[in-house]
């Protein structure tokens, strides 16, 4: 059998037009004005509500893509660093938020970089991002790393379905790592919200859960 080889050239985005459609490039059903309009304000109010956002808070979007969540976290008084592999869909962040002062968009080895001289955020947002990796675990570790003690993590992504981007005839592979199992192993969970039911999704394919980091490691 042939080598899966990860592929996260997929994200990359030669139009803004292009880096708002890879940014929700997840395959539900959910129809594009709601994921622009009525699923951002969800989650992004739900985050603020279970990890109790305070006006000036420093977020860690991680997986940002375009802003999409970044920019409502901004426009609720967060400070939001966005990350992401992807160099092109950071430039149209940059751009889409359009917060200067208050968003940044960083590649995944600047925010090492930051963490390593100290910076530590007080919470994270991980949106339809884990599903792509192609190691959760490592990523769990490194956000944790990032955050300070007691921050939260708030996750929203599919339940089950993987779509790691692979080379090849089908670029998307679902290798069935289990993402919530993971984040358990890690950290304490802290909520549960329902997705809800009447945007198209089937509700019970997609996990909205909040966490507690519950060490300083
Ligand atoms: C489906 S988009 C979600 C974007 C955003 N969180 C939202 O909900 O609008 C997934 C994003 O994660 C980024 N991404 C994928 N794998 C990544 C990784 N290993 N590290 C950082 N970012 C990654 C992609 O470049 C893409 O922009």
């Amino acid at each position: 059998m042939a080598q899966l080889v990860y592929n996260p050239g997929i994200f990359n985005a030669d139009t803004m037009d292009k880096a708002k459609q890879l940014s929700v490039i997840a395959g539900t059903p959910i129809p594009e004005n709601i994921r622009w309009g009525e699923e951002v304000k969800f989650l992004c109010t739900t985050m603020a509500r279970e990890l109790m956002l305070r006006r000036g808070d420093l977020i860690l979007d991680y997986g940002c893509g375009v802003g999409r969540l970044a920019k409502e976290l901004c426009a609720l008084g967060c400070d939001v660093i966005g990350v992401d592999i992807s160099p092109s869909m950071r430039r149209y962040a940059v751009e889409y938020v359009n917060a200067p002062g208050h968003f940044v968009a960083v590649a995944p080895e600047e925010l090492a970089l930051l963490v390593n001289k100290g910076l530590r955020c007080d919470h994270a947002l991980v949106a339809w991002m884990f599903q792509h990796s192609p190691n959760v675990y490592a990523d769990i570790l490194f956000i944790l790393k990032a955050l300070k003690g007691l921050g939260g993590v708030m996750v929203a992504d599919n339940r089950q379905m993987r779509l790691v981007p692979v080379q090849g005839e089908n670029p998307w592979c679902n290798d069935n790592v289990d993402i919530w199992r993971q984040l358990e192993l890690q950290l304490g969970i802290r909520s549960n919200t329902a997705y809800p039911g009447n945007w198209g999704a089937d509700p019970s394919k997609i996990m909205i859960r909040s966490y507690m980091k519950t060490t300083n490691q």
